[in-house]
């Protein structure tokens, strides 16, 4: 079979054959027919906007790696910092790579003491800790000097140490606000993950149990990436302007911030408490079915499987409750999943549990607030969104984003004077 496809411009009879490699052939060669035309894509569906030899996704198959390595490997024997220098730097890092990274992550944690006096605590007492971390990720850019020196290479680095050292902070910050507590400090002596949870959770005399440690370091894994979602869009196409990266991941949380991507975990609790009760499930999933609101935390733009990630955390789920008991919704969970799984509407759409589907029970018996859980997704996914930052800056083929329209509007019409409409 060629590995070549045809098309053929039928209005002059022009016809461009191009090279179909994985699946993909470039779309500039449309423009070889006729340099007016364009491919009409609403929301990306069969656009392949990038080159990145970051993460792989087979939907069909359910399969998810970051740089090669399965999801599940990653998970099972891997940190999150591990995972975070994989994505960033291409290869597993050695014992002495390790510690480097730790040492200098660890070191970048604390925050300038103006972002929690002035700009913090300037929010109202109720705000949104995922609106706080947004805007708090843009603002803490105008600390540094040196956050626009995006083609040095140092410089580069650097933002990298800052931005994935302070996420936890920054989001520890915000929840402390906004339930009016004293902000704790972060303590380098702790791990990633239990520097957070302290952070978090300490008031006086406060240890991290291991096993919850371990729960939040591996939700940490299975969200630091997931290619081209709409938030690391997001990154990318502000970052192709040169904008400095916390501008950058501040667009990018803002994109994770809407319901249909990051904000789903925190939705499928509020679905779930909405239900209330295993017999209420054959009731609601049947309004799901008549179109009344959809079965948060199901269905996915690539997955057509279930969501490997969604197989790990609901493992870990069990885990999490073995330490802080069962979490009251899990029922309702299983029960809608089953029932889901086993109906012709959600099996002919092929929708799966996705990664939200459980995340959300977790965080609830870790004592996050449903507020928190957008902001529990960014912390880790500012590896990803800086992996694709460096990677776009170093990509030849890219330049800034500026996508065509399909032009609906009035042809040319005259101006009409204010008295005469
Ligand atoms: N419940 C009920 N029906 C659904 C659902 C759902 N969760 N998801 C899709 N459908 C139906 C949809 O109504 C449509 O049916 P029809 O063909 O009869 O019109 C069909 O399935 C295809 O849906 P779509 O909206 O064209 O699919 P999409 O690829 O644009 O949307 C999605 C993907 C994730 C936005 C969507 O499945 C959804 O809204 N899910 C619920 C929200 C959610 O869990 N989001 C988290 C996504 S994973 C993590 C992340 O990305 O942040």
């Amino acid at each position: 079979m060629p590995d070549t496809i045809t098309i053929t411009d039928d209005r002059t009879g022009k016809t461009v054959t191009v090279p179909v490699t994985d699946g993909v052939f470039a779309s500039s060669a449309l423009r070889e027919l006729d340099k007016n035309l364009f491919m009409y894509d609403p929301a990306f569906l069969s656009t392949a906007s990038c080159r990145s030899a970051i993460t792989y996704l087979d939907g069909e198959a359910g399969i998810l790696r970051y740089r090669g390595y399965p999801i599940e490997q990653l998970a099972e024997h891997s940190s999150y910092l591990e995972v975070a220098y994989l994505l960033l730097y291409g290869e597993l890092p050695n014992n002495e790579q390790l510690d480097q990274w730790t040492y200098e992550v660890t070191h970048h944690t604390f925050i300038h003491e103006n972002m929690r006096k002035r700009f913090v605590d300037g929010f109202h007492y109720d705000a949104h800790p995922m609106g706080m971390f947004t805007s708090s990720l843009a603002a803490l850019g105008t600390f540094y000097d040196d956050a626009k020196e995006i083609f040095d290479p140092e410089c580069r680095h650097k933002q990298i140490l800052r931005l994935i050292a302070k996420a936890p902070t920054l989001a520890a910050m915000c929840y402390r606000f906004s339930a009016g507590l004293p902000f704790f400090l972060p303590d380098n002596s702790l791990s990633y993950p239990a520097n957070f949870l302290t952070m978090m959770w300490k008031i006086g005399e406060y240890e991290v149990h291991p096993v919850l440690e371990r729960a939040m370091d591996v939700l940490f894994i299975l969200h630091a990436d997931h290619e081209q979602n709409c938030g690391t869009t997001a990154m990318r196409v502000v970052a192709s302007s040169n904008a400095d990266p916390y501008s950058a991941a501040a667009a990018a949380a803002a994109a994770l911030y809407g319901p249909l991507h990051g904000g789903a975990n925190e939705a499928v609790v509020h679905m779930l408490g909405e239900i209330g009760s295993i017999d209420e499930v054959p009731a609601f999933v049947d309004e799901v079915k008549e179109g009344k609101g959809r079965l948060m935390g199901f269905g996915h733009r690539v997955y057509k499987n279930y969501d490997p990630r969604a197989t790990i955390i609901k493992r870990t789920a069990y885990e999490v409750f073995e330490v802080t008991g069962k979490n009251p919704l899990l029922d309702i969970a299983l029960k809608l999943e089953e029932t889901a799984l086993e109906d012709p509407y959600f099996v002919d759409r092929k929708l799966y549990p996705n990664v939200d589907f459980y995340s959300g029970l977790i965080y609830q018996a870790l004592g996050f607030p449903v507020e928190m859980f957008t902001v529990l997704f960014a912390i880790p996914r500012m590896s990803g969104w800086l992996a694709h930052w460096d990677e776009l800056l170093g990509d030849k083929d890219q330049k800034i984003s500026r996508p065509r329209q399909w032009y609906a509007g009035p042809s040319e019409r005259q101006y009409v004077g204010l008295d005469d409409r």
